[in-house]
């Protein structure tokens, strides 16, 4: 065969598929207990709705879209995050004007025209959670708690919270200008000076050493928020304490997206090296706006679950995953297959996970596939069988068989696999 996957696209396989899915399955799960509900939105958008939300300025906008025109002339994007998009959907359908917080989530593949490395894709997954049109600090810590659940609860204990504050409409200006007065006198590159002009918060982030020793000194949000922000943030910090949810305070977090105020918040794991964000998120205020909507504040999170799993490899454990097959159905002869064949579907009713040999295999070929399936018990059904009807089952873990009437064997293995 010719043809591979396109250089970066992430994907997933059995039997690795399994981690994949089963971290997503709890996620479901964690956002369902606390009122989320899950949303399905575009994959592509609007242009524009990119680069007036997320910021032309910023690397995702101006640098790795995977943007498109469509037959009918239109400017097309794949979606390079979540927040955009789900927020133009909750708009559009008119969520805003029901209960607030608007409270839903969503995953999916995202797509980022970056530099492929190990943890850094083209196309990746993300797990988005999104409460829309509420301005509460509980909000805010709801979220953080929520991501910070889900990692525990698929069995991660290194991640570690980093948390700041961006300010709001009438302090980050005043710190913006501050900061960009500082930049300005030091010495750096051309490009760099330019991002300070545009920019001047992403210039924090830069991570050359000769950059990183001059910004020793540069002026910090957290001195320059205003009485409501930093009680703002105070309040989220008390309630993330009450839960137990431990944070790194980190001035110079800024995010990569144009689009956040107030509260900000990264997931690191120290294991990961250089592509150590497993997760990120923070509050949106202004965003609605921007996109042109009413105003309405925001905040959520993206979760890469492609670095999650590498977490999870880096920490040695492995999430509880489903059995695929927990009975295997071996028939010898054309009759005993149809016979397995219904058997199997009711089985399948009965709730318990259930395969058989295929292409009529012998019964050594057919006990070779019993055991690949990891299958904890084999259903063995040969001609003779059929005529007593009644049936083998063989415990592949004891190899102990015994004969159960077919009438019973639904019954017997629903109380033995549950
Ligand atoms: P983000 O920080 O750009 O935020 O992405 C969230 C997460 O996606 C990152 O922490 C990282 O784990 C993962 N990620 C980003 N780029 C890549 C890549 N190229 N390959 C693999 N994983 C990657 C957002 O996207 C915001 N929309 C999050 C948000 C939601 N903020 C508010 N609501």
């Amino acid at each position: 065969m010719n043809f591979q996957a396109p250089k970066g696209v992430k994907e997933y396989v059995p039997p690795q598929v399994a981690t994949f899915s089963a971290i997503r399955a709890a996620f479901a799960e964690t956002a369902r207990r606390a009122g989320y509900a899950r949303m399905e939105t575009a994959v592509f958008e609007d242009t524009q709705l990119f680069a007036r939300g997320v910021g032309e300025s910023t690397d995702v906008v101006s640098k790795e879209m995977y943007t498109f025109t469509d037959r009918g002339g239109r400017s097309l994007t794949l979606r390079p995050e979540f927040t955009a998009g789900v927020l133009r959907a909750v708009l559009e359908y008119g969520l805003h004007r029901g209960q607030l917080p608007v409270k839903v989530w969503t995953d999916g593949p995202v797509f980022r025209a970056e530099a492929p490395q190990e943890g850094r894709y083209r196309q990746f997954y993300q797990l988005d959670l999104e409460a829309i049109g509420s301005e509460d600090p509980a909000v805010d810590a709801e979220t953080i708690a929520l991501a910070w659940q889900w990692y525990s609860s698929i069995g991660l204990t290194q991640v570690r919270l980093l948390l700041n504050s961006l300010g709001c409409k009438e302090c980050r200006p005043i710190y913006r200008a501050r900061l960009q007065e500082f930049l300005r006198g030091l010495d750096l590159d051309e490009a760099t000076r330019a991002r300070i002009e545009i920019n001047p918060l992403r210039v924090l982030d830069d991570r050359r050493p000769e950059v990183r020793a001059q910004l020793e000194d540069a002026p910090l949000i957290g001195d320059h928020l205003c009485a409501d922000c930093k009680a703002y943030h105070d309040r989220v910090k008390q309630l993330l304490a009450d839960l137990g949810i431990p944070w790194e305070d980190t001035p110079r977090l800024v995010r990569g997206l144009d689009y956040y105020t107030r509260t900000t918040f990264e997931f690191d794991h120290p294991l990961l090296g250089a592509q150590s964000g497993i997760g990120g998120g923070g509050r949106y205020d202004g965003l609605s706006e921007a996109i042109g909507g009413p105003p309405l504040p925001g905040i959520g999170f993206g979760l890469g679950l492609d670095r999650t799993v590498i977490a999870l490899e880096r920490e040695g454990v492995a999430p509880a995953t489903p059995p695929r097959c927990e009975v295997y159905g071996v028939a010898l002869g054309e009759e005993a297959a149809r016979a397995m064949f219904k058997l199997l579907s009711e089985l399948r009713a009965a709730g318990v996970a259930a395969d058989m040999a295929f292409g009529g295999k012998g019964l050594k070929g057919a006990m070779k596939g019993a055991d690949r399936s990891g299958a904890r018990f084999a259903l063995i059904l040969g001609e003779r069988d059929l005529a007593a009807e009644a049936v083998q089952l063989k415990d592949l873990t004891t190899a102990e068989q015994t004969e159960v009437p077919l009438a019973q064997v639904v019954d017997v293995l629903k109380g033995k696999v549950q």
